[in-house]
């Protein structure tokens, strides 16, 4: 009998240019390059264990056994790395969050980060931070940039090789804070594998792409020159940029809920008005609101008084996924 464990931890990011849409859906490249923050008060722990006596794969998520589509997922994930090191035991996977899944809070992307790191050390395979990241790419788009540390930026790439994520800044490099309005904590009906499948039938999704190294510079300077005003602007505009293709996709998507446009209509208003705050959405009606340090106290006051807003759920720019 084989038995081999290791644990990992990862936190979830909040894409400021966003990925939408894959050249390659079977091995996740995306049409554009993307950009986000680690959000380190998020956190996902996974141990994975390879254990020969095991019949089949076991998935533990928040202390419930899963089967069906989840396990089926992350089976798929562990038979990439099996194959790396030509090991056939089942594995036994235990993860926890400390944030609800499912709720346009990227929880895929912390899982598949923290899978990826902790199923690569259990398997006995060295690999590079580089290649640990094209490998988490295959999960989920967006565990690519969960596991190098603070602001990173994924490289579309134009083959599997070219297309992985690197730190583009530390966590300390500016002290953001993202304050997460939570309008709705449910699962989200249409999650986002199948919005990148039809991405493509938005007639406006070319331009989309077009657009993306502009925006990615852009992004990428305001990040570098610690200047809130540009980062507020290309931020909104990207966030705006992937709802406008997610509603006029075949067939059409609507994640936000009145809440959602109320709220960003606030934060441009609270803007204008001297807080630095901006707004991005990922694929659900939740609101990130991204502010400098010295605001976030206030603009969690606010939000809190918001209607339609449940929870608001503060997060630091983090490191990047560890072993533990
Ligand atoms: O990694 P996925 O397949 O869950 O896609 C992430 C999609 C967005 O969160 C909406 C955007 C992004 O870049 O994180």
């Amino acid at each position: 009998m084989t038995f081999s464990s290791a644990t990992a931890i990862a936190h979830p990011n909040i894409a400021f240019i966003k990925y939408w849409g894959n050249r390659d859906d079977e091995i996740r490249l995306p049409q554009n390059g993307s950009i986000s923050m680690n959000l380190g008060d998020l956190t996902t722990r996974t141990m994975v264990t390879f254990d020969s006596s095991l019949p089949r794969d076991m998935l533990d998520l928040n202390g419930v056994r899963q089967g069906g589509a989840a396990l089926e997922r992350v089976s798929r994930h562990l038979n990439l790395i099996r194959g790396i090191r030509g090991v056939s035991a089942p594995a036994h996977v235990f993860s926890e969050s400390n944030f609800p899944a499912g709720t346009g809070l990227a929880s895929s992307a912390s899982a598949f980060a923290a899978l990826t790191v902790a199923a690569v050390r259990a398997a006995g395979i060295e690999m590079t931070e580089k290649d640990l990241t094209r490998l988490a790419r295959r999960g989920s788009g967006s565990a690519a940039r969960s596991i190098p540390s603070g602001f990173v930026e994924w490289y579309r790439g134009d083959t599997d090789r070219e297309s992985y994520a690197a730190s583009i800044a530390p966590a300390e490099h500016w002290g953001l804070v993202d304050c997460i309005a939570i309008i709705d904590s449910s699962e989200k009906k249409t999650g986002s594998t199948e919005g990148h499948r039809i991405a493509h039938t938005s007639p406006l999704q070319a331009a989309r792409v077009e657009d993306a190294d502009r925006r990615l510079k852009t992004c990428r300077d305001a990040i570098e020159d610690r200047d809130f005003d540009a980062l507020a602007q290309i931020i909104e505009l990207d966030s705006n940029l992937l709802h406008t293709i997610a509603m006029t996709s075949y067939p059409a998507l609507y994640y936000w809920q009145p809440a959602t446009i109320e709220l960003m209509k606030e934060v441009v208003a609270w803007r204008q008005s001297g807080l630095p705050v901006a707004f991005t959405i990922d694929a659900g009606s939740n609101v990130h609101v991204i502010c400098e340090n010295l605001a976030a106290d206030k603009v969690k006051e606010k939000l809190i008084k918001q209607s339609g807003v449940q929870n608001v759920i503060l997060s630091k720019p983090g490191r990047g996924t560890i072993l533990i």
